[in-house]
């Protein structure tokens, strides 16, 4: 038995995509387990490159089977236009399979979604994520299971896009949907994509049971979660390690193994607290270097040092066992590197992630400082050829952070990736 969960450490854009890519040609079978199409995961291979918003990245291998579970909202139209690009560019997506349970993400989502953070400012990505699993909680959505298979769909819908269309004609005084033309599109949405549509905690648990190896592609980051992030300033979902087993329909005793993927500096998009952020040109520098522009929005990303406070906080909710340390090259030209190892906060030194947003805004980090190494590092292919002082970077960070560092990464490529140890041994 091999499963692997894959989550990031930090506010998302850790370069999940491309680790999973790169552990998928191990990997028998790829699962994204929650989130929606506010993801934006990069892969490059060769000259090409891929963005990936809802389709596991490990699509890009032939015959492995990419599983989008029933913890993901879907976009329906998004995900057919993501299909029909992958096809275009010669990518094969027979072996794609989409849970009957997942909830699917309506256009009337996307209206709200972009109506309400106009004035309760999150900054989403507006793909309607949030009203989506709203609706899911509250037992008023749809699931793919229901658009094919129940015959009160059509009479369930018309109620709720009339209870939509009076929020958002009433309250927010915006346009409403025709709920007619509106069924329609759904339906031949869910019709296109039936093909692909399958009780996917089957099929995982019968490549487990089998010794397959399972990659469980996290999506967003640790500090999104909306339980353990910087809440009100999340998504709407459960991005941890935890989240896969609700939102692929698995057991915790199926996990063998939890990877965190961590940028070696921080970033993020939209708002919230952030304490290591660096307003002025060494934030410019990373922004520059590291191309720090969202995916899936195209804005600019925050930027800041690493923050080892956030990790030890990963490390715990996630269970780390093992860590894969992205953009290193990024930090290359630094004459000196900072690392933020505790807060203060009124004057009072903090180690734990505190609770409250609140608190973390008001948090001035407390860091220590080492040597960079100033040298190109990313065409070096193996540990012992990195520059000492990169070197200890990385081991400081192990030591802080009570996790061995498996994989590093150099560049976006495949092959600018440096292996310490096997994630599927
Ligand atoms: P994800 O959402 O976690 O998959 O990350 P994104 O794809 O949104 O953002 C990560 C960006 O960094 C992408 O453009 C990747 O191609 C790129 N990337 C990933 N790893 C590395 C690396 O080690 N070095 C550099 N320079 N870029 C990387
Ligand atoms: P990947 O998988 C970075 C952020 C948004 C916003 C907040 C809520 O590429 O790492 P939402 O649209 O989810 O309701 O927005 O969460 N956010 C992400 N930030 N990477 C992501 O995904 C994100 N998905 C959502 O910017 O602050
Ligand atoms: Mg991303």
């Amino acid at each position: 038995m091999s499963s692997v969960v894959l989550v990031g450490a930090q506010w998302g854009d850790e370069g999940k995509g491309k680790i999973t890519d790169f552990l998928a040609k191990k990997a028998d079978v790829i699962v994204r387990y929650q989130g929606g199409s506010n993801a934006g995961h990069t892969v490059e291979v060769d000259n090409e490159k891929f963005m990936l918003h809802l389709i596991p990245s490990g699509i890009l291998y032939p015959n492995k089977l990419s599983i989008i579970g029933n913890g993901v909202v879907v976009d329906m139209e998004k995900l057919i236009q993501e299909i029909k690009g992958l096809e275009k560019r010669g990518i094969d997506t027979s072996m794609l399979r989409i849970s009957s349970r997942a909830s699917v993400v309506m256009p009337y989502h996307k209206k709200i979604d972009e109506i309400e953070d106009r004035t309760n400012k999150i900054g989403t990505t507006k793909k309607g994520i949030g009203p989506a699993y709203s609706d899911k909680i509250k037992r008023v959505g749809f699931r793919i299971t229901d658009i094919l298979y129940d015959k009160n769909f059509k009479e369930r819908f018309k109620a709720e896009v009339r209870r939509k269309n009076h929020l958002i004609t009433e309250f927010y005084q915006e346009k409403g949907f025709d709920h007619e033309v509106l069924y329609e599109q759904i339906l031949q949405q869910a019709k296109a994509i039936q093909k692909y549509v399958a009780d996917t905690s089957v099929l995982i648990y019968t490549a487990i049971n089998n010794g397959d190896k399972v990659l469980f592609e996290g999506a967003q980051g640790t500090l999104l979660d909306i339980d353990h992030g910087t809440y009100p300033f999340v998504t709407s979902s459960s991005p941890t390690a935890g989240g896969a087993c609700a939102g692929a329909g698995i057991g915790p005793t199926n996990i063998d193994r939890v990877l965190g993927v961590a940028k070696a500096y921080t970033t993020r998009v939209g708002e919230g607290p952030f304490p290591t952020e660096l307003l002025g040109e060494q934030g410019d520098i990373l922004r520059n270097k590291g191309a720090e522009f969202g995916t899936t929005t195209g804005r600019p990303r925050r930027c800041g040092w690493l923050d080892a406070v956030i990790l030890r906080y990963a490390v715990r909710i996630n269970g780390l066992t093992d860590i894969a340390l992205t953009k290193m090259d990024v930090m290359d030209s630094f004459p000196t590197i900072k690392i933020c190892i505790a807060y203060k906060y009124h004057g009072e030194m903090i180690y734990e992630f505190p609770e409250s947003s609140d608190i973390l805004e008001h948090c001035e980090p407390v860091y220590i400082e080492i040597p960079g190494w100033q040298q190109d590092i990313s065409s070096i292919t193996n540990f012992e050829g990195l520059p000492e002082n990169a070197k200890k970077y990385i081991e400081k960070l192990e030591e802080l952070l009570g996790v061995k560092s498996s994989l590093i990464a150099v560049g976006p490529k495949r092959d600018q990736t440096i292996v310490l140890e096997n994630i599927f041994a």
